[in-house]
């Protein structure tokens, strides 16, 4: 951590004559390439980009479906630092296959180049080493993916909605790419990228990359990615999908059953895209479409370039779900655009991006509706940080030895999003507005760390203040600031204040003032509730509101976490077909804890776990596995 010099931004116009930071005028922009990742290494990645980065990858694979392996080359463009003329090349790899390795220098010819793979880490896999000869800067490894590999999930038919057709599709993010690309798997790195994919003839393969909405279906699809990405924004799906436009420059990917109620539900995509814009300068990226992916999918959202991946789960029929569609537009800018150097920077792109999300919110469905999405996130914040050890409370956290996913929580999204809009509302919207801008702009394409954040806000924005915002310990200390915002919605208060009257037996549940409410109260609702309930107050809250029959999976995963908690039979049936049916770590991961928390619920746990287990994605099967200690179940 490089932050000798402790951050405040304080003060009022008139003590600033006697701050002791520099205003922002009479302060000189560092240059960029000190800014960046050069001063620190990312503990998640083997390569050597300061001696030799990849700056463009050409891949040319072929999907098999009968093996559930991709085969073919992955061909590399390399920079070489000077002085590092006798340093291999480090790449990162996990189970991958490697056939032979070649190198060359320009348009030369290549020739075999010797490599060396070394020990896998169960959590980096293992680096391959590669021998440059001369001045070479093209590389070439003939290789083929595992069965196994944690990025990619290979779908029967009878796991999509079509059930006629596989599916196969990638999820990168954080430090899977190198399961199924051997490339310099750190955000720090950023590359353009060429694909030649060959599919069954059937099927639809599409990147997040230029995607021709109109192109026929074909053996080989090729693919372009002209701007510089990191690695873990590198994806791929094929699979019996259709296209439905949105707007001019928006649309979505769908299996043909779902496509048109798809289309429908994310209907408002094009005036998010508008939205963001008129806040934060021009869309960058070209087209903004989305992938809707069959159950398995383990995350809700994926910021895919170009393609947004996201989960069945938030076609609620009546869009109360799509701020999913929201954050992951957002990433064009906080994430894609400006991107954490490192996964201990995450919070720079989920916080932002969080923050994003309820500006986009505010601007097309009203400040009434942000206000209760900010209640609810910050509810779930407060009630996870009972539960993290302070190191995992920090913005800045450290992961070195761990697997990056373990910094994914409520902290990089929630806690960042109220650090940004403390800041909001200590400068103003108007300045604050124009910050964010410029910082989009001046970061733009880059790949930066939380000094280089911090540097920049004391420069743009110290000074502007009226109210303190103590910067430091937002960033590096645990817990929340005392003086953080606290959003408020007079709706979730009325509805608060509701369930409570219901809960301690002053209003019974058909009396309960329901009508307009929207998914965001039925949530709050729900969550205002405290365990335990009998089985029969259950039972009449099931009588008077059908929650274990709603047809909204967020509605629903928090009733069958209810009734989890407090005994309710009537809802087993419907708990396992949740389980079997949804892939989405998020709502997993609290039902099978829940469930592992008493010897009966273990019981049932392992049980339905048997049975859903063969459809999850790699990395819900991880989850779960560690859960219920699955792979030695006899000690839980
Ligand atoms: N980029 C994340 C998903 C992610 C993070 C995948 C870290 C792997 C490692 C994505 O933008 C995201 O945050 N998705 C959320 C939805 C969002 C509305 C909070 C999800 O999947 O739940
Ligand atoms: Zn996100």
């Amino acid at each position: 951590m490089n932050h000798s010099m402790p951050l405040i931004l304080l003060l009022s116009a008139g003590l600033l004559a006697a701050c002791a930071l520099p205003s922002q005028q009479s302060q000189p922009e560092p240059p960029k390439s000190q800014s960046l990742i050069a001063s620190g290494k990312d503990p998640h990645s083997y390569s050597n980009p300061e001696q030799i980065k990849v700056r463009h990858l050409d891949l040319d694979l072929r999907v098999s479906f009968e093996s559930k392996t991709l085969e073919g080359r992955a061909t590399l463009v390399l920079d070489r630092a000077p002085g590092s003329d006798t340093a291999p090349l480090v790449l990162d790899t996990h189970d991958l296959k490697i056939a032979r390795v070649e190198s060359a220098e320009g348009s030369g010819t290549f020739r075999s180049s010797p490599f060396k793979l070394g020990a896998p880490d169960k959590i980096l896999g293992a680096p391959l080493e590669i021998s440059l000869f001369g001045k070479a800067d093209r590389v070439r490894i003939f290789y083929s993916t595992s069965p196994a590999a944690a990025a990619l999930q290979w779908l029967s038919p009878a796991q999509t909605a079509g059930k006629r057709h596989p599916f196969l599709f990638s999820q990168s993010q954080a430090i899977y790419a190198r399961t199924w690309i051997p490339l310099q798997d750190t955000p720090s790195v950023r590359l353009t990228y060429t694909a030649a994919v060959r599919v069954p003839r059937e099927l639809r393969a599409l990147m997040s990359a230029e995607n021709d909405p109109q192109q026929p279906r074909s053996s080989t699809y090729h693919f372009r990615m002209t701007q510089p990405i990191p690695s873990y924004l590198i994806a791929f799906a094929v699979g019996d999908l259709d296209f439905r436009p949105l707007g001019k420059r928006t649309g979505v990917y769908a299996e043909p059953v779902i496509a048109d109620r798809a289309a429908k539900e994310f209907e408002d995509t094009e005036q998010m895209l508008a939205a963001t814009e008129a806040l934060y300068g021009p869309y960058r990226w070209g087209r903004y479409d989305l992938l809707v992916l069959p159950p398995s999918f383990p995350y809700g959202g994926m910021e895919n370039p170009r393609l947004t991946f996201a989960t069945p789960t938030i076609i609620a029929g009546d869009k109360s779900l799509v701020s999913l569609v929201a954050h992951e537009l957002a990433h064009s800018w906080s994430g894609n655009l400006v991107t954490n150097a490192t996964w201990s920077d995450f919070w720079l792109n989920e916080g932002f991006t969080t923050y994003v999300t309820h500006r986009i919110i505010e601007a097309v469905y009203g400040p009434q509706r942000s206000a209760m999405e900010q209640v609810l996130d910050r509810q779930e914040l407060l009630g996870l940080m009972k539960t993290l050890p302070a190191a995992d409370q920090i913005l800045h956290i450290d992961l070195a030895g761990r697997n990056p996913e373990e910094g994914v929580t409520e902290v990089p999204y929630v806690k960042g999003a109220l650090f940004l809009r403390h800041l909001e509302q200590a400068v103003g919207r108007a300045r604050f507005d124009a910050f964010v801008q410029g910082y989009f702009d001046h970061f733009a394409f880059q790949s930066i760390r939380t000094a280089d954040f911090a540097n920049y806000l004391q420069q743009h924005l110290a000074g502007l203040h009226s109210t303190p915002v103590p910067v430091d310990e937002w960033i590096y200390q645990p817990g929340i600031p005392t003086s953080a915002p606290q959003p408020v919605s007079d709706a979730l208060a009325a509805v608060e204040k509701q369930a409570e009257q219901w809960f301690s037996g002053q209003l019974p549940a058909s009396q309960i003032e329901t009508s307009g409410w929207s998914y965001h109260e039925w949530q709050h609702f729900l969550r205002s509730l405290q365990s335990p309930l009998s089985a029969a107050r259950m039972a009449q809250l099931d009588a008077a509101f059908h929650f274990s029959q709603s047809g909204n999976a967020e509605i629903l995963q928090q009733w069958l976490l209810m009734a989890i908690r407090n005994d309710y039979a009537p809802a087993n049936a419907k708990l396992e077909e949740f389980l079997v049916g949804v892939g989405r770590r998020k709502f997993l991961k609290p039902l099978y804890s829940e469930l592992a928390k008493t010897p009966i619920g273990r019981k049932r746990a392992q049980s339905i776990y048997r049975k859903a287990r063969p459809g999850y994605h790699p990395i819900a099967v991880a989850t779960i596995d560690a859960i219920l200690n699955w792979k030695n179940p006899g000690n839980p």
